[in-house]
């Protein structure tokens, strides 16, 4: 950063508040979430860091990347949706604030991201919802957090292009530490659940691929659940959303709807059901109840919601070896990224070493691993 054409910039910065934003982990609960179902995501101990400043002038605005030593600039009263993705977390974040008309100033920013990119622990989210939360606290905009929540949300829909749920800007903003959030994403009601898992942990397996089908492919996701919706609202018009829908419902539209979206629509019909399934056994502390349920949404993911890929069925496969592994899943969007496991923690540095070592002997590709720990939602810091 100090060989930087920005050094000026960093080194005459005085920083009026620090924000860390963290990535998420999701236990179960996958691709639910914009079919208003039911998720289970946490945010974890890994995050995005934000240094704020106001700069004295009405409409300036200087955001700066440290860990991309990217540095991008814009006015206020020009907000627009930029050819550069990362631009647009931010401009989209800005745009959400003026359109709540709230009145920000002249700002700049620091950023460093401790999250690994494209590895389905949601940086997008922690990107959005720290510089929201900043935003709000610098300028004193009497935003609540669920305002930060839907203003992340709603940055990616106009400004980035992914017609995502929210669980990944609740999970950033909202959580607690030593909970899981049950989040229901039809009424946005939630449940803090202690995340007792007792002697095992939460294990991340990084593929680090990350297939550029994601995007795009997201977003045929949404609209083939719009589709089963839309038919089965034929005669049921309470039906809103998959959630609303029964497994009668759907069978009774089977022949109106193509095969795949019949079975997208059983993967989320099924997954709702696994969360509510997993959601008790963590209660009763029956983990290996909880591990069956997570191999179980692989499955769909793998096979009916087809948003997985080799690297990703590789892993969680690879686990089912080992006794110390009670579940494993691909977590997130999809098609890269992550596994989640679940290990006992005497297992995890000989788990580790084999799958790094099997990987890369199949895909050529070093995997990186890390334990994620349950924590507390974006805050500030000193
Ligand atoms: C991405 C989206 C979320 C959610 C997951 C899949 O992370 O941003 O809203 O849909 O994929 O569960």
């Amino acid at each position: 950063m100090t060989d930087s054409v920005h050094k000026e910039f960093v080194d005459s910065f005085k920083t009026e508040l620090k924000v860390a934003s963290p990535g998420r982990i999701n236990l179960i609960g996958e691709h639910t979430d914009y079919n208003k179902g039911f998720v289970l995501p946490t945010a974890i101990d890994k995050h995005i860091i934000f240094q704020f400043q106001k700069n004295n002038t009405p409409d300036t605005c200087n955001v700066y990347s440290a860990t991309f030593d990217k540095m991008m600039s814009f006015n206020l009263n020009e907000v627009a949706p930029s050819d550069k993705e990362w631009e647009n977390y931010i401009l989209g974040v800005v745009s959400q604030i003026q359109l709540r008309d709230k009145q920000i100033a002249g700002f700049d920013c620091i950023i460093e991201s401790y999250l690994p990119m494209g590895s389905g622990i949601s940086s997008s989210a922690a990107l959005e919802c720290g510089l929201a939360f900043g935003l709000n606290q610098i300028f004193n905009l009497g935003l609540e957090k669920i305002d930060l929540v839907k203003i992340g949300q709603k940055a990616e829909h106009t400004y980035v292009g992914t017609q995502c749920g929210i669980m990944d800007q609740f999970a950033s903003v909202m959580s607690e530490k030593g909970h899981v959030i049950l989040l229901d994403c039809d009424s946005i009601a939630h449940q803090m659940i202690p995340a007792d898992f007792g002697d095992y942990q939460v294990l991340l397996l990084n593929t680090n691929v990350s297939h550029n089908l994601a995007d795009s492919a997201y977003n045929t996701r949404v609209a083939e659940c719009a589709s089963v919706v839309k038919a089965i609202a034929k005669n049921n018009p309470e039906v809103t959303s998959l959630r609303e829908a029964t497994f009668e419902m759907l069978a009774a539209v089977k022949s109106e709807i193509t095969p795949i979206a019949f079975k997208r629509a059983t993967y989320v019909l099924e997954e709702n059901a696994r969360v509510e399934k997993a959601v008790k056994a963590l209660k009763e502390k029956d983990l290996t109840t909880f591990g069956e349920l997570m191999y179980g949404s692989h499955n769909g993911l793998q096979n009916d919601y087809e948003v997985s890929c080799e690297e990703l069925d590789f892993l969680a496969a690879f686990s089912k070896n080992y006794d110390q592994v009670l579940g494993a899943r691909m977590m997130g969007g999809g098609f890269g990224g992550c596994t989640i496991n679940l290990i006992h923690k005497d297992g995890v540095a000989e788990f580790v070493a084999d799958a790094t070592k099997a990987y890369k002997e199949k895909f050529n590709i070093d995997l990186t691993s890390f334990t994620a720990v349950p924590s507390q939602g974006t805050a500030i810091i000193n």
